[in-house]
């Protein structure tokens, strides 16, 4: 079987502020089927190119969505995205069957210790119950949707452990 191709979608609002998302970002760059596109910067007046990013999306077997978590959900960047790329006739509704098949892998980071996402915790639910749209979407449009990888505390990982996350991610996507 061949390696299955591979599209990063980084979504963060501003990648030059960004330590962890960049970090990860730069870890797996170099990885030959592995195509990373960062989003803010591609279309920085938020007018996205539906076509480009749909013809990106056929050409993939694997979709990784990596951003930083944003307000319990995906950043906006993403969810303009969402909005634009994953329309009717391509990703669901009659003829949409473009992503069928493919696996949808999120890679995220939050403030938060993974203790807090808990239902007795200081965030009420646990990541994967805040993912209930990401499992919906997936749904819809065929896509298996792969374990999250999510990296807690992100705000004060130390540089040894998001280089120990880092290795572990580029290990997901090189396998
Ligand atoms: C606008 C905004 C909203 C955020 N919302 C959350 C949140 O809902 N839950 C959480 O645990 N962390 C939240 N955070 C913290 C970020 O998830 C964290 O700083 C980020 O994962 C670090 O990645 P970066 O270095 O790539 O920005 C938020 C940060 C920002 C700037």
């Amino acid at each position: 079987m061949s390696t299955p191709r591979t599209l990063v979608v980084v979504a963060h609002p501003d990648l030059a502020a960004s330590r962890v998302t960049a970090h990860l970002a730069q870890s797996i760059r170099d990885l030959e089927h592995v195509t990373v596109h960062d989003i803010a910067a591609a279309y920085p007046d938020s007018r996205i190119d539906t076509t480009h990013e749909q013809r990106l999306l056929r050409e993939h077997d694997v979709i990784v969505w990596q951003f930083p978590w944003h307000w319990y959900s995906v950043p906006g960047v993403l969810k303009t995205w969402m909005d634009k790329v994953l329309t009717h006739g391509f990703a669901y509704g009659t003829g949409g069957t473009a992503l069928h098949g493919k696996t949808l892998q999120l890679v995220t980071s939050t403030g938060g210790p993974e203790g807090s996402y808990a239902t007795d915790g200081f965030n009420r639910f646990t990541i994967d119950e805040l993912l209930a749209p990401v499992h919906a979407t997936a749904h819809l449009t065929g896509m298996h949707l792969g374990e999250p990888v999510v990296l807690y505390s992100a705000r004060t990982v130390s540089d040894e452990d998001l280089a120990l996350h880092a290795k572990r991610y580029r290990a997901l996507l090189a396998a």
